[in-house]
């Protein structure tokens, strides 16, 4: 049983995670946001003896990822294929504990989904309407969502989408958009007629605000109660359940040719098909039991989908259960910077497995320590060596670690006699049995953060014991209550063994490894007595190591690259200055003139000086390109351009005669100009 169910017990759990598009990999911000808590949860009830079923899975449909296929030119299966392999394999090495990971391209998702959708169909719980859409000519095509896109009438973001502004979070419809264009052809679209299904929100108002607005308060997360309310408040309007695209579910219906579900309405359906996948005939428990508790895990931008649109899909079929919680994150950063797919401004996880490999614990505790459960977070890499080398390798492993070799040195790997227990440490014990429902009661109110500081405060408490009692002294003046603090020291290594497991399983393993310690329950952790005089214990390992300034580096490296690569693809050419008249031309004289000797300038390291053949005799000219061209007597016999009516002026202690012209290009570098063929020195330019 938890701690905070007392009065209303739920006899099982059906936990979901936001199905992932499969059009990229996952990265960091996924995994902060939506998958190390629910996670942390799933392992945490499995642990405390509940009836769990963690579900997860790829979210297959949508615009974005038939957009994606067209731009590669492969199909939009080849494009789910591909990134559904990454994500559910990099899922996996990572620890996250789903009990089924599928995907929304299944046929028993296709089925359920189409099945679901045409029980609402003949109950009469869609409205039909025909409306005007946007359509492009060229592409002969209806733009539905992300195929449009323009200004957003809220904030003026230029590159808003048809269904939803990033820049400012609002949803949109694609007739909100101002000057919208077509991403197929680049085209303002014209309107066409079309008919579709509508979910007729505006009836579920007042069920909407008793259930969300009263009786969850309070108990949902201010962020996710805030954002409902104001939808609500704003006043619901009918929702189209169905697009004309030929990528998604179809319409179970004798005239619907070209229009399939949409895919906010088939995705959530998907954790009911893959229950039904996993569970067979025995599925429904999960689903219709006044006595199952469903709670979503999901990011910031899926909140309507799962507290209002879901739900409301959920009721009019009937014989659903609703969600109790639904903890929505707010959003990681990155260095400072919004996480961004199309930018590469992002860890992957994949690429993080194989930078770190054996570290995804480290991982683990980083993002769970700096979820963003309040509010928008940042995660830096210096903070992530930080929280390792001073947290995880200082604290946890450190305690840890002498504990096992001291029993290794002083007991012979063997668990020392308990004996009598000074107040202290009578207190110790009564604090180490408090541990389990301080973490457990956090987690299972979402605050996992403080979930994780609560477990770590065990470590701490232990370190603490070892460094009061000093057993590497003491064994010499008392080798009886060395070993009641030995024993006591592993009995907390033991408590830590469990309740670390949420969050750090691939520890909480290796530790059991260690202490020799079976798989136990949440509620053991409240003992000190899991360990038994005499039992032999393995050689200690270390659970964490160091992580150097060099890996830190690299990986800032990687993202300053990054960086560098965006600057230059958001590169355009200068604008054009103010018109000015022919004769003002006129008055610059640009020469060509033949290089006679160059070299660098002695104690000036961006100067090349030219002596240069200008048909009237010989000038120099001084110019600032000596980092362009490494190796300046290979410039000898080039032919340049420069103006030849500057005055001159001394650079370094030369007297520069004149400015040789060069073109700047988009990453700085300069280059000399040329004639395209040789011509006679002092011929004019013009
Ligand atoms: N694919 C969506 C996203 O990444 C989440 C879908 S959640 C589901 O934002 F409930 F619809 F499955
Ligand atoms: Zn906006």
């Amino acid at each position: 049983m938890t701690y905070t169910d007392k009065e209303k017990k739920f006899s099982r759990y059906t936990v979901t995670s936001a199905l992932p598009y499969a059009n990229g990999p996952v990265h960091i911000g996924h995994l902060a946001g939506v998958y190390v808590p629910a996670d942390i949860y799933a392992r945490y009830l499995r642990s405390a003896g509940e009836e769990v079923l963690f579900l997860g899975g790829s979210d297959e449909h949508g615009v974005p990822i038939t957009i994606k296929a067209r731009k590669e030119g492969v199909t939009p299966q080849d494009i789910v294929d591909r990134y559904h392999a990454i994500i559910k394999e990099s899922f996996s090495q990572l620890g996250i504990s789903f009990d089924i990971y599928s995907r929304t391209s299944s046929p028993e998702h296709h089925e359920t989904a189409a099945a679901y959708f045409k029980k609402l169909y003949d109950e009469g719980k869609f409205i039909e309407k025909t409306s005007m859409q946007y359509y492009d000519e060229e592409a002969h095509q209806f733009l539905a969502d992300r195929y449009i896109t323009g200004t957003c009438p809220h904030c003026g973001n230029e590159h808003a989408y048809g269904d939803q502004c990033e820049a400012c979070g609002t949803s949109l419809n694609a007739t909100d958009l101002i000057n919208p264009k077509s991403t197929l052809s680049g085209n303002p679209p014209v309107m066409r007629e079309t008919r579709h299904w509508y979910l007729p929100l505006d009836q579920d108002e007042l069920w909407l605000r008793q259930w969300i607005l009263e009786q969850h308060k309070g108990d949902w997360k201010t962020n996710v109660y805030g954002q409902c309310k104001s939808w609500i408040d704003a006043g619901l309007q009918p929702r189209a359940v169905t697009r004309d695209l030929d990528w998604g579910v179809k319409v179970p219906l004798a005239d619907a040719d070209g229009k399939v579900l949409y895919v906010w309405f088939d995705a959530p359906i998907g954790y009911i098909s893959f229950t039904r996948q996993l569970k067979g005939g025995d599925w429904e428990k999960w689903w219709k039991s006044d006595d199952t508790k469903l709670v979503h895990f999901i990011g910031k931008d899926n909140i309507v989908f799962h507290c209002i649109i879901f739900p409301a899909m959920l009721k009019a079929e009937g014989s659903f259960i609703l969600p109790e919680n639904v903890p929505a994150n707010e959003f990681l950063n990155l260095e400072g910077d919004k996480i961004s797919t199309s930018r590469n401004w992002a860890v992957w996880l994949h690429e993080y497995l194989q930078d770190f490999p054996g570290k995804q614990d480290v991982l683990r505790y980083t993002l769970c320590s700096n979820a963003p459960e309040t509010k928008d977070n940042d995660f830096t890499w210096k903070d992530f060596q930080l929280k390792n080398n001073s947290e995880l390798v200082a604290i946890l492993g450190n305690f840890v670690n002498r504990t096992m070799v001291l029993t290794h040195k002083f007991f012979e790997g063997k668990v020392p006699v308990c004996g009598a227990l000074s107040e202290t440490e009578e207190g110790l014990v009564r604090e180490m049995a408090s541990f389990p429902e301080r973490v457990g009661r956090s987690i299972e109110t979402y605050r996992f953060r403080e979930a994780l500081a609560e477990m770590m405060n065990l470590a701490r408490l232990g370190n603490k014991y070892l460094t009061d009692t000093e057993p590497w002294k003491l064994i010499k003046s008392d080798p009886a209550r060395t070993a009641t603090v030995l024993n006591l020291s592993l009995q907390i290594c033991a408590n830590l063994a469990i309740l670390c497991e949420p969050f750090l399983p691939f520890t909480a393993e290796k530790m059991r490894r260690m202490l020799n310690l079976a798989p136990l329950g949440w509620r053991a952790a409240e003992g000190h007595t899991l360990l038994q005089a005499g039992h032999a214990l393995e050689k200690p390992e270390l659970l964490f190591e160091q992580i150097d300034d060099a890996a830190i580096a690299a990986q800032v490296n990687k993202l300053l690259e990054t960086k560098r690569q965006n600057e230059l693809n958001a590169w355009a050419p200068a604008q054009v200055k103010e018109t000015v008249a022919f004769d003002d031309f006129g008055k610059v004289d640009i020469r060509v003139g033949t290089v006679l000797e160059c070299a660098k300038v002695p104690k000036a390291d961006k100067l090349l000086q030219f002596k240069i053949e200008d048909g009237m005799g010989t000038r120099t000219i001084v110019s600032g390109i000596a980092k362009y061209y490494p190796e300046p007597e290979k410039l000898v016999g080039m032919q340049v351009c420069f103006i030849a009516n500057f005055a001159p002026r001394k650079l370094k202690g030369v007297e520069s005669q004149g400015m040789i012209l060069s073109a700047e290009d988009k990453d700085g570098r300069l280059v000399l100009v040329s004639p395209s063929q040789l011509v006679t020195p002092g011929c004019s330019v013009g």
